[in-house]
């Protein structure tokens, strides 16, 4: 395992959720023994669920003070929160059924809501009645956890899509083409608002984005804009989507 500022290569994609849970767990526990309470944003996808199920192991749960974390979801499909799809369904299946969770402290996007606008003005509410202000005035996360699709989406912020202008809005819905879905996500000005900001990337397909956002800061790559503000940006990679760095 190597690791340089904030940046962590692991020696396996095991080890990489491994580690990625190690500054999960580091950063919740700093933030509760300050502050009393924990705010994160959960990713979804594929790749965090080796993440969530190490969480979720015995070694490292009783690490976790579960019952003063509030958890949000930086993003979610248009499906039902049963549906296998779902970002929900997944931390669910792979952390929360497994951990001493406060189910009260656990809250989905309703992404497949009739009325997507209100159900993204409610979640976005939620977040500014739930988070203390940061220095920007701004709801804080004290993590927001990310992947990072093979072109640069971070969240369901894609590239060519409204969502990556947005400046307002903290949460915003945007029908993705390349999907033929809609989603509801946060915005950049919510992520940049965060205390740490956590890239969990494995796999050889991702190598390549990694390379252009870690070190090229290709502005093309939607992943190029998280920088927060008054906050550190964290990377967690499996040797083989680190291979060009
Ligand atoms: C989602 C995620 C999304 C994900 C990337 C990478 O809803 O799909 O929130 O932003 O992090 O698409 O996905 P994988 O981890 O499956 O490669």
């Amino acid at each position: 395992m190597s690791q340089s500022r904030n940046r962590i290569v692991a020696d396996s994609p095991q080890d990489a959720a491994a580690r990625a849970a190690g500054v999960f767990t580091q950063i919740v526990s700093q933030a509760v023994e300050a502050r009393g309470i924990c705010h994160v944003a959960l990713a979804g996808g594929v790749t965090p669920r080796a993440m969530y199920s190490h969480l979720a192991s015995h070694a490292t749960t009783d690490d976790v003070p579960w019952s003063r974390v509030d958890v949000f979801f930086g993003d979610e499909r248009d499906v039902p929160q049963d549906d296998s799809d779902s970002n929900f369904h997944m931390a669910q299946r792979s952390l929360f059924d497994h951990t001493p969770i406060d189910w009260e402290r656990i809250h989905p996007m309703r992404a497949d809501a009739a009325d997507l606008d209100a159900a993204v003005a409610e979640y976005e509410q939620l977040i500014r009645a739930s988070l203390p202000a940061g220095e920007g005035g701004l709801p804080q996360f004290d993590l927001i956890l990310l992947g990072l699709g093979t072109d640069g989406h971070v969240a369901s912020l894609f590239p060519g899509t409204a969502g990556l202008d947005e400046q307002e809005k903290l949460v915003t819905s945007c029908h993705i083409p390349v999907l033929g879905r809609n989603r509801m996500t946060v915005t950049f000005p919510l992520i940049n608002a965060a205390r740490h900001v956590l890239f969990f990337v494995t796999g050889d397909d991702k190598a390549e984005t990694v390379k252009r956002v870690v070190h090229e800061g290709d502005p093309t790559l939607p992943a190029s804009r998280v920088n927060p503000k008054n906050g550190e940006t964290h990377f967690v990679l499996d040797p083989a989507a680190a291979k060009w760095l």
